[in-house]
């Protein structure tokens, strides 16, 4: 038996002012689109923000449905807003934030799986990582510097080819 053991890195900024310009923009674009998020059912407003690499900039907030898993979340609205629209254009960055009154949310948000998946797959499209910058509610945001280090061993459709 070998025991494989994987490293992720995860950059930690205590204040916005630390991150390149045009990082610290995607977030603050991420920050304002949490209040278009149509939450009422969890009152968790998410907002997310995709830069593209020639520049265009897509937002997202999540919106949710009575019928739960019809509800979508902001990183799949402004990832597929932006591969819609300008299709096949690799993703440079996606900023996520959150707002809540109904609790304390010290660490920044991270995405769910599906929204991992979804990151994947464009990263892996265009052979391009993906930075990934989160922010909570305090000052503090976490950045990682490609899909992989959310997404340690993550499925390629690429490798059911050429069997
Ligand atoms: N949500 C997002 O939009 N992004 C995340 O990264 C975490 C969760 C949404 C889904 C749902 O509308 C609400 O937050 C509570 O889970």
């Amino acid at each position: 038996m070998n025991l494989l053991q994987f490293e992720i890195k995860v950059k930690e900024y205590s204040d916005k002012s630390e991150m390149p310009e045009n990082d610290r923009d995607l977030l603050d674009k991420a920050v304002d689109a949490t209040a278009t998020a149509y939450a009422p059912y969890s009152t968790f407003n998410v907002g997310a923000a995709v830069r593209l690499a020639g520049g265009k900039i897509f937002t997202g907030s999540n919106q949710e449905n009575s019928a739960y898993p019809s509800g979508i979340c902001a990183e799949r609205v402004a990832i597929f807003a932006a591969s819609s629209q300008q299709p096949g254009e690799a993703i440079e960055a996606i900023a996520i934030a959150a707002q809540t009154d109904s609790f304390e949310l010290l660490n920044p948000v991270t995405p769910c799986g599906s929204c991992r998946q979804v990151m994947a797959e464009y990263q892996n499209l265009s052979g391009k990582p993906i930075r990934v910058i989160m922010k909570g509610m305090t000052k503090k945001i976490w950045v990682v510097d490609g899909v992989e280090d959310l997404l340690p061993l993550m499925f390629h459709a690429d490798r059911l080819k050429n069997r």
